[in-house]
């Protein structure tokens, strides 16, 4: 008998269906992989199981009972916990209290804090969850919140775990100590359920898999009789087309981009720099290194949105230095953010407002001083068709949108009126694999039509398929600066760990 039975699984928002007839079966011991496009329905199925949405219809079978959870405590009372994709810790509280946040612990309402420490600390040997259960959340790593997250999960006794895009904010090696954990639970007796957009992750730490596509069943495979390809397939319904990047357009000349000497210091410590860095027109630049090595700081002072503390920026012949942001943007710079939800979208607002955030002071939408309503939905409707963004209305608040169509409405905003120069940071973090082709191709076009791109990214992959240069950053430092042509990986490495190619031959 299987742990977890879904079956025909009925959801529709505002009358438009998320999840059609679907099924999902989860066995005991088992890590099961839900895959599918952005938008396919995995978070708003995992969502009906874990009690925060009510489906329209179908059934659940838990441990062969109906079960019907009305809220998340419910779903926990039956052992069933959920990681979201947004963690939901308290920064400002130690890890202990939040593990323990809403329980009544031995002592209530005095807990004897050493005792649970203790057990926290039990529990994070036993499945190789490293934390300081007495550190406060607000200085962990991502990572190591995720695993707070987990043990919060445990310590309330969670036999199946669901974890949403558990990856997408980590690096290469929190991934592996991740898929370490996962092996862990799964040889305790816990079955889990990943979402991932990463076909590699499920062939390495999955049993089963299942596609969902458009709210619906696509296929439920053992993974070790599917294939990379086969799954690419199922996902998006074609096979995936090799990017390619053309050479540079010769009739481009000039700087687009030029920083030089640049240094940001912020309460007395040096965040960057100095950083001297140029990007021609119709070039892309990719900027690679491990997560938190300066690549915000970069971006957010050529943006502006912080003031560099030494050096100068120039867009062209403009110099940016004393600009603040709206003046850095009306000369023709667009900004993916790394963190949609928090640098670039207005979460309660429509996709109409949202796409106006950058223009609204563009003379085409006012009409007799007023904005023009009108003209404004016909442009977001363009948008939309234009960028094939899903969305059940154009008055949606935009936080009901699925990661990759959010992302995508960015794009529209941000790439709109042939910018000179766009900073893309992590600009397919959570994208499916056909909505981060889609986001290539756009970069690729833009560069080919002459805009100069500075690309920052933890993914060396996508750095090294569409750049022209790469430079390596580490610890707010320029390490090198490479044309991207028979590049040693090797070197790349070592570079984003700080070794500089003149201690090359003593490392290797
Ligand atoms: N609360 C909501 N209100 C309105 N529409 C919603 C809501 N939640 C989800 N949707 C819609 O349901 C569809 C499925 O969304 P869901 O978040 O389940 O996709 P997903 O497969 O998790 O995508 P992603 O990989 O981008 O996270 C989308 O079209 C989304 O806009
Ligand atoms: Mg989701």
């Amino acid at each position: 008998m299987p742990l977890l039975c879904m079956r025909n699984i009925d959801k529709a928002f505002f009358g438009k269906p998320a999840n059609l007839q679907v099924c999902l079966e989860v066995q005991h011991n088992e890590i099961h992989a839900l895959l599918g496009e952005n938008g396919a329905g995995k978070t708003t199925l995992m969502n009906m199981l874990y009690g925060i949405y009510q489906r329209d219809a179908g059934e659940i079978l838990y441990d062969g009972q109906n079960v019907a959870f009305s809220s998340p405590k419910d779903a926990i009372a039956h052992r069933i916990g959920m990681v979201h994709q947004h963690f939901t810790l308290v920064p400002t509280l130690t890890v202990s209290q939040n593990i323990t946040l809403g329980l009544k612990s031995p002592g209530h309402p005095f807990p004897r804090r050493r005792d649970l420490n203790q057990q926290i600390q039990e529990i994070s040997q036993r499945y190789s969850l490293e934390v300081d259960p007495t550190a406060l959340v607000s200085t962990l790593s991502v990572g190591e919140q995720q695993r707070v997250e987990i043990i919060k999960l445990l310590y309330r006794d969670a036999r199946l775990l669901i974890l949403d895009e558990p990856t997408a904010v980590l690096t290469p090696q929190e991934s592996e100590s991740l898929f370490v954990v996962l092996r862990r639970l799964r040889e305790e007796g816990h079955s889990v359920i990943i979402i991932t957009h990463r076909i590699p992750e499920v062939m390495s730490i999955t049993d089963t898999v299942t596609i969902l596509r458009d709210g619906r069943n696509v296929a439920t495979v053992k993974t070790s009789e599917t294939s990379e390809q086969e799954l690419a397939r199922f996902m998006i319904g074609r096979a995936l087309e090799p990017i390619g990047r053309s050479a540079a357009p010769p009739s481009c000349a000039g700087t687009a981009l030029q920083l030089s000497e640049v240094t940001l210091v912020e309460h007395g410590r040096s965040k960057l720099g100095p950083v001297s860095l140029c990007v021609d027109p119709g070039k892309i630049l990719g900027i690679a290194g491990v997560d938190g090595n300066g690549q915000k700081e970069l971006a957010e002072v050529i943006l502006g949105i912080r003031r560099h503390s030494a050096g100068s920026i120039l867009l062209g012949d403009a110099v940016l230095d004393a600009l603040g942001v709206m003046e850095r943007k009306n000369l023709g710079i667009g900004y993916i953010s790394d963190d949609r939800h928090h640098d670039s979208l207005v979460l309660d607002m429509d996709l109409m407002d949202n796409l106006l955030l950058k223009t609204h002071t563009e003379k085409r939408f006012i009409t007799h001083g007023l904005l023009d309503r009108k003209k404004i939905r016909q442009d977001t409707a363009r948008a939309v068709d234009a960028y094939h963004i899903k969305t059940s209305a154009l008055e949606c608040p935009i936080r009901y949108l699925s990661g990759g169509n959010q992302q995508k409405l960015i794009l529209a905003r941000e790439m709109a009126g042939q910018p000179r120069c766009i900073i893309a940071f992590q600009p397919t973090r959570g994208l499916d694999i056909g909505a981060s082709e889609f986001v290539h191709q756009e970069l690729l076009r833009l560069r080919d039509a002459g805009c100069a791109i500075l690309m920052l990214s933890a993914d060396l992959e996508e750095v090294l398929d569409l750049s022209d240069h790469i430079a390596v950053i580490h610890k707010g430092e320029i390490m090198d600066v490479l044309v991207n042509q028979d590049i040693d990986l090797t070197y790349i490495g070592l570079l984003m760990a700080g070794k500089r190619g003149d201690e090359r031959g003593a490392v290797v």
